[in-house]
């Protein structure tokens, strides 16, 4: 029986292409990035050029790029980011039409005392954009919204909504798993801060998520362990001393910034 596979927003076959370039990984050149030796090292470069390549397909800079699982995993990254480098804010202002990557994080934060605003879609999907601006309040550690609804495809104008984020200086994310690859994306103008998305949804393995962090913007890790990706995500992957990241004292544990802003 002939399979016509018409579910790529749920999964995409892995290109040919990809799985070419990426086989020897698993098998002949399967050193440790973070080794010390050439034989880890010859794979820590190739994840370089991996980066390189995956921001310039967002008009990101290779530092602002963090290597994760999933875009699930990227959408709990920022959003507990913000809250973690904003401990005195306690409201999150999200849509009702989030991923559960989003929707389900922000229920357990309810849980734990966090005031959420779920935004109503109208009749076309699309936020009352006054709505929106009355949600933010100087309490607000984070707006995540998502740039393309995976059920319906309509997109959210996250530029706009961005930028009124942070003219009030609220942190902005987006889930851009269903867009990454679909629509255009420079992030070089854009007030977005945090940005989301996965790779098996555009013919990567699975496995594989990204989450861009602009420079300038306050992180904290969501998995703590090794100095991989520059201490923003520990875990075996990639070896880069840093020397532009600093955690001025004052701030809670494990968080850090920038030294020099865009
Ligand atoms: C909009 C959106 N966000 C997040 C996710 C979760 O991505 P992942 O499966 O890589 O965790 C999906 C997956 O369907 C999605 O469509």
């Amino acid at each position: 029986m002939k399979t016509v596979y018409l579910d790529n927003n749920a999964t995409t076959q892995v290109a040919s292409e990809v799985l070419e370039a990426m086989l020897p990984y698993f098998h002949e050149y399967y050193g440790n990035p973070s080794s010390m030796h050439s034989f880890g090292g010859q794979v820590a470069r190739r994840i370089r050029e991996a980066r390189e390549q995956v921001a310039a397909l967002i008009g990101a800079t290779p530092d602002e790029i963090i290597f994760t699982s999933c875009g699930t995993e990227s959408d709990n990254a920022a959003i507990r980011s913000a809250l973690a480098t904003y401990p005195e804010r306690r409201h999150i202002v999200t849509s009702r039409v989030e991923h559960p990557a989003v929707k389900s994080l922000c229920a357990n934060l309810a849980g734990q005392g966090y005031r959420i605003t779920e935004l109503p879609v109208e009749k076309n999907g699309l936020l009352d954009m006054e709505q929106f601006v009355g949600s933010l309040t100087p309490d607000t550690a984070v707006v995540s919204l998502m740039w393309a609804n995976n059920e319906t495809g309509v997109l959210f104008p996250v530029e706009k909504a961005a930028e009124l984020a942070h003219e009030r200086g609220i942190p902005f994310h987006t889930d851009a798993v269903q867009s990454t690859g679909k629509i255009p994306i420079n992030l070089q103008k854009s007030a977005i801060e945090m940005l989301s998305f996965s790779g098996h949804k555009l013919h990567a393995p699975k496995g594989i998520g990204v989450l861009y962090v602009r420079k300038g913007t306050r992180f904290s890790p969501f998995l703590i362990g090794g100095h991989q990706e520059k201490g923003r995500r520990g875990g075996t992957e990639t070896p880069r001393a840093s020397s532009d990241w600093e955690r001025p004292a004052n701030w809670p544990p494990a968080t850090w910034i920038w030294k020099t802003a865009p």
